[in-house]
């Protein structure tokens, strides 16, 4: 299985991380002989004897070396992929449906295309009543010509009650299209610019609420549907590199702190939720020309010259540089 627990993507910068959580065999063997050798190197540092590091046989070593979650050699053979599938049905997200937050507008409504496109259906959620027209004109276009279903439905992330019952509704439409729930991207999310010495308490966890505690009840509730019904899946979380850097020219801790904690919760949740077949990865774009940054642009555009100015390949991100690492996410090409 990909073991892909957080995946920072951005045209600045893009390094891939990669988390702990599903080890496939070669890779346990890889760690097991990089820890002996660190093993051996620090106990010939520690110790006043030359000779120390020959004194615990390999044997032990491998013993106490072996992770908790070691699969045993019947595990691993039998999560062996049975044939070999080309590239494009690594890529194809049919025969499945999957949710996608924050789908009314900006990045989430491209990801939801870009899932529509990928062969699977797509359920849009966002607290927004309606989503934005042009784009779901073309959502609902390529859906009539493919046969393939989009729906949107209005959802307050954060608000538990709503959340699960939005899903257990669109989770008993796609059992009757023979297309279950396999996925999610977390994707809605809020900002705020706002220096940290003066921020209101109200508006630091207005941003927590959103961006952590709804992403987390979207994907505990997804998750629920995916296990119980015992169907694999992937959850994309749409982090940000702010969870890993303070911006330059503009003040949002609280944001900043909220994508460190969606890609800390995407780490965990990857421990959790291996054993139910269930991937969860991150993404972390840079900045994208969206609603979120025109309106951080509106009060502050002096600040365009500089994010420019960090831009290595001469422009801010797209949305439609995220489209690919999505549908690569959640698609079986991740697990194999
Ligand atoms: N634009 C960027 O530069 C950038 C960079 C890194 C990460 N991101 C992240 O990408 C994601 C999408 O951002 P975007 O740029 O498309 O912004 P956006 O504001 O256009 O889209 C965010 C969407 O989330 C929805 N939303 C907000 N609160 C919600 C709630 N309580 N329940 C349901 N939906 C809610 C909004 O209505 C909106 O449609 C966000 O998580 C954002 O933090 C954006």
């Amino acid at each position: 299985m990909a073991c892909l627990s957080s995946y920072c993507w951005n045209p600045f910068h893009s390094a891939v991380n990669h988390g702990e959580a599903d080890l496939s065999a070669a890779m346990q063997r890889t760690l097991l002989r990089k820890s002996m050798r660190r093993l051996a190197v620090s106990s010939r540092k520690h110790s006043s004897s030359p000779f120390c590091s020959t004194t615990t046989s390999p044997s032990a070593l491998k013993k106490s070396l072996v992770p908790d979650h070691t699969l045993s050699t019947n595990d691993v053979q039998r999560r062996q992929p049975a044939s070999k599938p080309s590239v494009k049905d690594l890529f194809s997200l049919e025969e499945r449906t999957i949710v996608v937050t924050g789908a009314g507008r900006g990045l989430g409504i491209t990801l939801a295309s870009a899932v529509l496109d990928a062969g699977g259906d797509v359920v849009c959620l966002d607290v927004l009543s309606q989503p934005s027209e042009a784009e779901w004109a073309g959502i609902t276009k390529v859906g009539e010509v493919t046969g393939r279903n989009a729906t949107y439905h209005k959802c307050d992330i954060t608000k538990e009650e709503d959340v699960q019952a939005t899903l257990a509704d669109v989770a008993s439409q796609a059992e009757k299209r023979n297309k279950p729930i396999r996925g999610l991207i977390s994707c809605a999310g809020i900002q705020q610019m706002v220096d940290a010495i003066d921020y209101p308490t109200d508006g630091f966890r207005r941003i927590l609420d959103v961006n952590v505690t709804g992403s987390f009840l979207v994907a505990k509730h997804t998750a629920r549907l995916m296990r119980d019904a015992k169907n694999s899946g992937s959850i994309v979380f749409i982090a940000s590199m702010s969870g890993q850097i303070a911006n330059r020219g503009i003040h949002c801790s609280a944001y900043n702190t909220s994508k460190a904690a969606v890609q800390q919760m995407s780490r965990s949740l990857s421990v959790e939720w291996g054993r139910y077949g269930i991937r969860v990865n991150s993404l972390s774009p840079g900045y994208i020309r969206t609603a979120m940054t025109d309106q951080l642009l509106a009060e502050k555009p002096e600040i365009e010259k500089l994010w420019m100015a960090g831009a290595l390949l001469g422009r801010l991100g797209s949305v439609e540089d995220f489209k690919a690492p999505a549908v690569y996410l959640l698609a079986d090409g991740a697990s194999i």
